[in-house]
């Protein structure tokens, strides 16, 4: 899952700046700015989870931001150095989250955050014990000082993310770490996106805009699922890698962009390219360096201490005090974890839903209608795909439907079908 957005506007870069560092540092996708002009062009571009926004602006009043339709479902931090403005502005705004006098400790911010986003919004870092995941570490950490492209790859939920994020904070980059997701859009989008368009290059193109490529400049450009690009994209991503260079839609000069990139995968790369869906030379482009994270049946040692991690947050968000049973990990290390760390995610949490003083963890869950139900109907098949890809996209429908290649639509309606046919099922948990 991508990180939380964040939009700061205020008019002091510095502090804008600063707070957006504190907001990466906790794990969120920061996008400061400093004038009301600047703040609309980006809400209308692209959506943002949160946004904190001073009142008072040199061009305007951040309330007329905060009035945006475009916003409405964001959730806001209002900002003031006068506390009854910023009360007074925090009461008249729907969805405000609470405002902040300034100047204000970060801690009272991240405390607002945390409200919002209950499960911190922190990817935290990758954790684990095991020879193989301290092996790979070190390997993101030795690599994270060159400028060389990095192609992770992996099964889903391995971390791949986290180690693209790992490293970019080690590089000692200062621009931005851009993730984008090659699989979730059409190649028209995805281009646009990621290239950028001058106004009018089509219908629609009302406003000259920067590509993610571009954003990217002097930070880190992760193209995460990059075997799924279109291959219209693979020949623009190629064209860049080679250049340097990018080129909006209907612009005339190209554009220098000083960004690293790093890559990711969850299929094996040669075989996505002898497929034909992957483009040799973009692979070997992207290749600079080539890491594999270990699936977590290959470090079972690691399970306990991750899965104490999840504990120990879910304890402190919710003030609970529950403990893994002595043993609670002997039945479930020689387990599959097709999910890898999202599926022990899922599992930590049922079993702390379940709830007790001492916790065990259950099988993993798409496996249990095997052990009645055999043999495996199409049904069955079908109805462990769809959860497979649940527990990929965390629990998102559009995005399990995109890599299933099934609308939204449809995954509701079977979803709706199996609640139907088995109303007690744990599996709804997962849904
Ligand atoms: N070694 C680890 N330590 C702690 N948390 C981890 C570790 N590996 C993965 N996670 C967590 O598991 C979840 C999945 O990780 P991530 O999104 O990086 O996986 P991914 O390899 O990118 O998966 P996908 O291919 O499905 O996108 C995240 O919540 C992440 O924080
Ligand atoms: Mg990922």
């Amino acid at each position: 899952m991508s990180a939380a957005t964040l939009l700061i506007l205020d008019d002091d870069r510095r502090f804008a700046e600063a707070t957006g560092e504190f907001a990466r540092q906790i794990g969120l996708d920061p996008y400061p700015v400093t004038t009301l002009g600047e703040a609309m062009r980006m809400a209308s571009r692209q959506r943002f989870d949160c946004a904190l926004v001073d009142i008072g602006l040199p061009d305007g009043c951040g309330l007329e931001l905060l009035a945006e339709p475009r916003l409405a479902s964001t959730r806001k931090i209002v900002m003031s150095g006068d506390a009854s403005l910023a009360t007074w502005a925090g009461r008249s705004v729907p969805g405000t989250l609470g405002v902040l006098t300034k100047p204000f400790r970060f801690s009272a911010f991240r405390e607002l955050l945390a409200r919002t986003f209950p499960s911190p919004a922190s990817p935290g870092s990758l954790l684990g014990r095991s020879p193989a995941m301290r092996a790979v570490v070190d390997e993101l950490e030795a690599v994270a000082s060159s400028r060389f492209p990095v192609l992770i790859h992996g099964e889903s939920g391995t971390g791949k993310e986290l180690a693209a994020r790992l490293i970019h904070d080690r590089s000692a980059r200062g621009g931005r770490f851009i993730a984008v997701n090659c699989a979730a859009l059409s190649a028209e989008l995805l281009a646009s996106q990621l290239f950028g368009h001058r106004r009018g290059s089509f219908t629609g193109a009302v406003e000259h805009e920067e590509g993610l490529v571009a954003q990217s400049d002097g930070g880190t450009l992760f193209l995460d699922e990059l075997a799924e690009a279109p291959p219209t994209v693979q020949a623009a991503l190629l064209r860049f890698l080679e250049s340097g260079e990018v080129l909006a839609l209907g612009a005339r000069s190209p554009k220098r962009v000083d960004a690293r990139v790093v890559a990711a995968t969850n299929v094996d790369p040669r075989r996505a390219i002898d497929e034909g869906r992957l483009r040799a030379d973009l692979y070997f482009r992207v290749a600079g360096y080539e890491v594999r994270m270990p699936p977590l049946r290959e470090r079972p040692d690691d399970i306990e201490v991750i899965a104490q991690a999840i504990l120990d947050d879910l304890n402190r968000e919710y003030g609970t005090a529950r403990r893994f049973a002595p043993g609670a990990f002997d039945t479930v290390r020689g387990d599959r974890w097709r999910g890898n760390v999202r599926e022990l995610r899922q599992r930590v949490q049922r079993a702390w839903l379940g709830g007790g003083e001492a916790l065990v963890l259950d099988g993993p869950a798409q496996e249990r209608p095997r052990e009645t139900r055999d043999p495996r109907t199409l049904d069955d098949i079908e109805r462990e795909a769809i959860l497979d890809a649940l527990i990929a996209s965390d629990g998102d429908r559009a995005m399990a439907a995109a890599r299933l290649g099934i609308s939204t639509r449809t995954i509701y309606n079977k979803l709706a079908r199996y609640r139907a046919d088995a109303p007690d099922d744990p599996l709804h948990a997962a849904q």
